[in-house]
C-alpha cells in the first residue's frame, strides 16, 4: 500500500517541555487515520510539523512522499488544513469566504466552486450571511468545504467536531467518510473515541510523546480489558437517546 504520510522517531519541545518524544507512525493513502489523546498531548504539535507549520527537532516526516523539512512547498500545495479553531473571515458572507479560497487557488470558477461546496454542506440558505452570524456547526462545515477547495489529495482535520452538538457532529462525519470514499486521505485528531471509533481505519494513541498504541478498531478494543469496553459502548446510547429526543421534536 502506498503511504500518504510517513513519521519516524519524530521529536520537539518548546523550551523545557519536551512534547513528542520519538513518534512513529504512518498513514495508508486513501484511509482515515484518527490520532487519538488527551488535552495537552501533542496532537496539534504533529498537525503543525506535518503541515509545514513548525519545524521538528528531530526524526523525519514525509507527506505525499515530499520530505516537510526539504519541500515544504510540495506538501503545501498536496494538502489542506482545517485548524483547531475556525480559520473563516467573519465579516465576509459563507459565499464571500469560499469564493476567496477558490481565488487564492487560482481556480478558474470560482463562484461555481463556491456554489457547489455551498450546496454539498447545505450552506445554500446562509451563503448571503456574514460568518458572524452562523453557528459553531455552520462555521465547522464551512471550515471544512474551504479547505476542500482544489480538491487536496489529503486533508488534515485538527479536533473537527469538538464543541459541536451531537447532530452536527454526525453531520461532519458524514463529510468525512465521504471525502474517504471519493479517496481524500484523512488525517484527524481527536479526543473522542466514538469519533475514532465511526470513522477511522486506523487509530493511534498518542501519550507522554509516544505513540502507544496503533490499529484497528478491532485490534484496539482487543487492548482492553472487557469493563472498559462496556464503558465506551455506553456512552452512544446517551448520544442516540438525544438524537431521539430531538428527533421527536422535530417530528411535532
Ligand atoms: N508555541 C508553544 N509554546 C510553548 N508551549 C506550547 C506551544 N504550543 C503548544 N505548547 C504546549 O505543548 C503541549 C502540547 O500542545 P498541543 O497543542 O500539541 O496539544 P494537543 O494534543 O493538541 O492538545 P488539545 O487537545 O488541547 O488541543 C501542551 O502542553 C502545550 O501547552
Ligand atoms: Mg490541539
Amino acid at each position: 500500500m502506498e503511504k500518504a504520510i510517513q513519521v519516524k522517531g519524530l521529536q520537539k519541545s518548546y523550551k523545557k517541555l519536551h512534547v513528542l518524544k520519538g513518534v512513529d507512525f504512518e498513514v495508508e493513502k486513501g484511509s482515515i487515520f484518527a490520532l487519538l489523546g488527551s488535552n495537552g498531548a501533542g496532537k496539534t504539535t504533529i498537525v503543525k510539523i506535518l503541515t509545514t507549520l513548525l519545524k521538528q527537532d528531530s526524526g523525519t516526516a514525509t507527506v505525499n512522499g515530499f520530505d516537510v523539512g526539504a519541500k515544504p512547498d510540495y506538501v503545501r500545495q498536496s494538502i489542506s488544513l482545517t485548524g483547531q479553531f475556525a480559520a473563516v473571515d467573519e465579516i465576509l458572507t459563507g459565499r464571500e469566504n469560499l469564493i476567496m479560497i477558490a481565488k487564492l487557488r487560482h481556480l478558474t470558477n470560482p463562484r461555481q466552486v463556491a456554489d457547489d461546496l455551498l450546496n454539498r454542506f447545505g450552506l445554500t440558505e446562509a451563503s448571503g450571511r456574514r460568518v458572524s452570524t452562523y453557528s459553531g456547526g455552520m462555521r465547522r462545515r464551512l471550515d471544512i468545504a474551504m479547505s476542500l477547495i482544489g480538491k487536496p489529495q489529503l486533508i488534515f482535520l485538527d479536533e473537527p467536531t469538538t464543541g459541536l452538538d451531537p447532530e452536527a457532529r454526525i453531520e461532519v462525519w458524514k463529510i468525512v467518510k465521504e471525502l474517504a470514499n471519493g479517496g481524500t486521505t484523512v488525517f484527524l485528531t481527536t479526543q473522542y473515541l466514538e469519533e475514532a471509533e465511526q470513522l477511522a481505519d486506523r487509530i493511534a494513541i498518542l501519550h507522554e510523546g509516544k505513540i502507544i498504541a496503533n490499529g484497528t478498531l478491532a485490534e484496539l478494543k482487543n487492548l482492553f480489558p472487557p469493563a472498559k469496553v462496556e464503558y465506551v459502548e455506553k456512552q452512544p446510547t446517551l448520544e442516540e437517546i438525544f438524537l431521539a429526543i430531538i428527533g421527536k421534536k422535530e417530528e411535532k
